[in-house]
């Protein structure tokens, strides 16, 4: 079985996953500590990555090339880019778009990556069952979705933010690392998924709901991606 690592942005979208780790050793690598063990009965690979597509990019290249990682899941929170996604409710990515990544006056698409001919990234179908089998089975009454995540660097708060990247690549919800994982992965064929639990509407109440429901969200999307690895052999 592949060895799977878990990035999170954010501490409170890791703790619960590194707290029920066993057999755990960690190593600091560019700042960031990588924490190997096992988890539901899996080797694992679990880290902070920090907030943005930088980190998040380099924490992934560094899972696979030094830890091995033949699987990423990415955890954590994300703004509502659709009305009818609520704050708590679940997002699961069928692919990852860059929503500040702009070459257009040279001649590329809005979104797309030189020389990858993508604007999306598609994650991987075992992957999103698993995570979708996950989700209902450890919280069954909370709502579910599927679609693409956006994905730049930026806190989105207004309404106006929203309803410019919407207007331009669709989108369930927004965060600031998902696709750049996506693009890492996509470049060493290495299966990814990203799941998301929303902490605000990312729009002018965002900041309010984010300091009051980011942690219900990071911890609810962390449990989710802990019982997604329990006896689970096709991940
Ligand atoms: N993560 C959680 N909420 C967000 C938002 N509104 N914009 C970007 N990333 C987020």
């Amino acid at each position: 079985m592949e060895k799977i690592g878990i990035i999170g942005a954010m501490e409170n979208e890791v703790a619960l996953l590194t707290d029920a780790m066993t057999d755990k050793k960690t190593e600091t690598v560019a700042a960031m500590e990588y924490c190997a063990g096992r988890l539901s009965g899996r080797d694992a690979v679990v880290v902070q990555c920090g907030m943005g597509k930088v980190n998040a990019a380099l924490c992934a290249q560094t899972l696979i090339t030094r830890f091995g990682a033949g699987r990423i899941i990415f955890t954590g929170v994300a703004g509502s880019l659709d009305n009818r996604i609520d704050i708590g409710d679940l997002v699961i990515s069928t692919d990852a778009v860059q929503h500040d990544f702009d070459v257009s006056p040279i001649g590329f698409r809005r979104g797309e990556i030189p020389y990858t001919g993508l604007v999306a990234f598609p994650a991987d179908a075992g992957l999103r069952k698993a995570a979708a089998a996950a989700a209902k089975r450890a919280a069954g009454d909370v709502a579910l979705f599927e679609g693409r995540i956006l994905s730049g660097d930026q806190f989105l708060s207004t309404r106006e933010q929203k309803e410019s990247v919407t207007g331009l690549f669709g989108g369930l919800c927004c965060e600031m690392e998902g696709a750049a994982v996506a693009q890492v992965c996509h470049l060493s064929g290495v299966p990814w998924v990203i799941l998301r639990a929303v902490s605000d509407k990312a729009d002018g109440s965002a900041e309010m709901e984010f300091s009051r429901f980011a942690d219900m969200a990071a911890r609810r999307s962390a449990g989710i991606v802990a019982e997604m690895l329990k006896g689970n052999s096709e991940l």
